[in-house]
């Protein structure tokens, strides 16, 4: 076990078992930064039993698959995938085949009876109870049980009552760390099934987060995100909202940098923005903030809460504030009954914006959702037609967009080395990736000044120019 996890097993002594001595766990992960997130979080709690991380299927006597059921298509990766480890499974019996995180919240049952060679599912709410639920799925063996007999099983059901303490689980952090801030999503956007695979939304007390990015810091941590489905609804129990937990964050901690996504444009408000501003540059000047669609007729079908004016004052509040403010967004295309007009909206939105980055998607119909039931869906034909679109106009500005770059220096923190190129490689506080030479291995985890050389839309290349901490 490594040393950084015995710290965190302290708070989990219910593992007390060394189950995975000398084997190994594969995770393949779809989706979101949450989902990332607790993949992290599962090898971090596995090592607690003492599984080693592989890097291949073929080297696992544990196969997890932690995906995402946002759009249909994360779902049937995992049906195809699991098929593929079929041969290992009937190679080795006792291999172990789970499924979990948003699809598994979904699925349950469905899961096994589809694709039997699954050995057991578990949802979002049951991450922390792997091991023994890995620990169960062993059992069987112990008993001297045949494979055909095994227990299959589905953990999927929400801890609604249960407060949400989740310290951050990472085996090794690197400079940069993702920290959960709240878990679920009250917001029941008619397109959406995070409400019903992640459950109610909750937030961590400031105290613990707090705690948590301290002993990140006492790791090496410099850069946290703080992560949400809506993380602009933060509350914590002692009354304290999102813009409070950035200050306490800037003003009481040693971090260089901080980052909040995702955001929800009907709850970001003057007040995070004032501290954004104040707690500069520890607050990081980049703002991820969907749109999902130009029409304001769409919007209120999709429940999303604003219009597409009040849209554009939040933006013109932000980039107020804070002028060099860095804009992503994600955009849905082809919502049930969206005309051929309201998809022209979406792109005059678009254009008058100016994101450097998009996330754009084809509308996917999901169980549950009210969307689901609406008439008008349109084919796939007419979505994917316009999703290209959508992007070839993106592409237009965003290549030009990033010639600005080019002569500029930038204060990036730098997370990587790669010693056969001898490049440094970081993010700049508006999160553009930048590759820079003239550095050392040394100066990760420092911020320093990189003259940008030339600049792409996903990443600059530039030469040290300095170390500014
Ligand atoms: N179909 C397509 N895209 C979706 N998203 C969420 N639900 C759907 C869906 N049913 C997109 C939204 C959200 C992002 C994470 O995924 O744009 O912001
Ligand atoms: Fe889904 Fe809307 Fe919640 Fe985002 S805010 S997770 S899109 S329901």
């Amino acid at each position: 076990m490594s040393p950084e996890t015995q710290e965190s097993q302290k708070k989990y002594t219910y593992i007390q078992s060394d189950i995975g001595k000398g084997k190994g766990v594969y995770i393949s992960t779809y989706g979101c930064q949450m989902n990332v997130n607790d993949t992290e979080r599962m090898y971090a709690l596995l090592d607690m039993v003492n599984y080693t991380p592989v890097t291949t299927p073929e080297e696992a006597s544990l196969i997890l698959v932690n995906s995402c059921s946002i759009r249909e298509k994360p779902v049937h990766k995992v049906y195809s995938e699991v098929g593929h480890y079929r041969k290992l499974k009937e190679k080795n019996p006792e291999l172990r085949i789970g499924v979990g995180g948003c699809v598994g919240s979904q699925e349950k049952e469905n899961l096994i009876k589809n694709q039997p060679i699954i050995d057991f599912v578990f949802g979002t709410d049951n991450i922390d109870e792997l091991p023994s639920l890995v620990m169960k799925s062993l059992e069987t063996d112990l008993q001297g049980l045949r494979p055909s007999e095994k227990e299959k099983f589905v953990e999927a059901g929400f801890k609604h009552r249960a407060p949400y303490h989740v310290e951050t689980l990472i085996t090794n952090p690197g400079v940069a760390a993702f920290v959960n801030i709240t878990k679920g999503c009250d917001n029941f956007c008619s397109f959406c099934v995070v409400p019903y695979t992640r459950g109610r939304e909750k937030s961590r007390p400031l105290k613990d987060i707090l705690e948590d990015v301290q002993k990140l810091i006492a790791r090496g941590v410099k850069e946290v995100t703080l992560l949400g489905q809506n993380v602009n609804s933060y509350k914590s129990d002692c009354g304290a909202d999102l813009a409070d937990l950035l200050e306490t964050l800037a003003t009481q901690t040693t971090l260089l940098r901080i980052r909040f996504t995702t955001s929800h444009p009907k709850d970001f408000n003057q007040k995070l923005v004032d501290v954004m501003y104040r707690n500069q540059p520890q607050v990081c000047e980049y703002v991820h903030l969907p749109f999902q669609a130009g029409s304001s007729r769409v919007l209120s079908a999709m429940n999303r809460g604003y219009t597409r004016d009040e849209y554009r004052e939040k933006i013109a509040m932000i980039k107020k504030a804070i002028p060099n403010v860095v804009l992503s967004t994600d955009i849905i295309v082809g919502f049930p009954g969206e005309t051929e007009e309201e998809f022209q909206e979406t792109l005059s939105l678009l254009e008058e914006i100016e994101f450097e980055t998009i996330f754009a998607f084809s509308y996917s119909s999901r169980p549950m959702t009210k969307a689901a039931r609406m008439p008008g869906h349109l084919s796939e034909e007419i979505k994917s037609e316009r999703l290209s679109r959508l992007f070839a106009k993106h592409e237009a500005f965003a290549f030009e967009k990033a010639k600005k770059y080019e002569g500029q220096i930038l204060d990036v923190l730098v997370e990587n080395w790669d010693e056969q190129r001898k490049v440094l490689t970081g993010r700049s506080s508006q999160n553009k990736v930048v590759h820079i030479e003239g550095g050392t291995q040394s100066l990760v985890g420092s911020v320093v000044k990189a003259k940008i050389t030339s600049a792409k839309p996903a990443t600059l290349r530039g030469t040290l120019e300095g170390v500014t901490s």
